[in-house]
């Protein structure tokens, strides 16, 4: 049986959990989100080390095969220190803006993340290492991640605009550099009739994760059965039900489909 055990500060971790049931469709999941403490964006290094080890020791609980920090601020500042405490014995997979890939297109980018990711060296070393001869423009979008926590369409939409305003005239390439922020690419497509090209990470995270397990996407259990189920959630340690919030989104109703134990009341 394959277990695998997310964390973030909130809903950001839908994502990348529903790319897991889509390429690993008999893996079970147990989740950590980390309300007492959101946004993790607005938290210091040292704070967001903390944070990550304590979800990390939550899930190390459930003896999972990974654990994934489905979160980027929490991976430039704690991946060395969970998987310092983790690894070898659980493999940890991080998750950071993806500059590699849109580099990749030989265009200029914008890089949308949290205040903490956008001000911190592993972003700026990212887009040294491999978009040195682009022009890559750092929008922090500070309240995003907390909109998309209680889809406040209005705050996401203004959001959205305040971050597209701040992109050079003719960038039409974002990476989303915050794991919130997948929730509402459609969102942010339609608010520029889709001439924007989005490079996210819940795909290649999850095939990262399956991976560093050793099983091949859609390669595991007996006839691949989608078996997989969300076995247990937890708000900063407190053990809960998926929040109802979820259901504004098309990857969260899946993932409440998946909910173990009794249906929600
Ligand atoms: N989901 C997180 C990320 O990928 C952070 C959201 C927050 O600020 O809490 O950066």
């Amino acid at each position: 049986m394959t277990r695998i055990g997310l964390l973030d500060s909130g809903l950001g971790l839908l994502g990348t959990a529903d790319a897991l049931f889509h390429l690993a469709p008999s893996a079970d999941l147990v989740l950590a989100m980390d309300p007492d403490f959101t946004p993790y964006g607005n938290l210091s290094p040292a704070e967001l080390e903390a944070r990550a080890l304590n979800s990390a020791a939550v899930l190390a609980d459930w003896e999972p095969d990974a654990i994934v920090i489905a979160c980027n601020t929490a991976s430039v500042q704690a991946l060395e220190a969970v998987r310092a405490r983790y690894e070898p014995h659980i493999p940890v997979i991080g998750t950071v803006p993806a500059v590699k890939m849109a580099a990749g297109t030989g265009q200029d980018f914008a890089i949308w993340a949290t205040p903490a990711t956008t001000g911190s060296a592993y972003q700026q070393n990212l887009i040294d290492s491999f978009a040195a001869d682009l022009t890559v423009s750092k929008i922090a979008c500070p309240g995003l991640a907390e909109a998309i926590n209680i889809a406040d369409i209005p705050t996401i939409d203004a959001a959205i605009d305040a971050a597209l305003d701040q992109m050079d005239p003719g960038m039409e390439t974002v990476v989303l550099g915050c794991t919130h922020y997948g929730l509402i690419a459609d969102r942010i497509m339609a608010a520029r009739a889709g001439a924007i090209t989005l490079f996210d990470s819940p795909i290649p995270v999850a095939k990262q994760t399956l991976r560093r397990i050793g099983i091949d996407a859609r390669g595991i259990g007996p006839d691949h059965a989608d078996t997989g189920q969300v076995l247990a959630t937890f708000a900063s340690g407190r053990r809960v039900r998926l929040p109802a919030s979820l259901a504004a989104y098309p990857a969260g109703n899946r993932l409440l489909t998946r909910e173990a134990g009794p249906g929600r009341s």
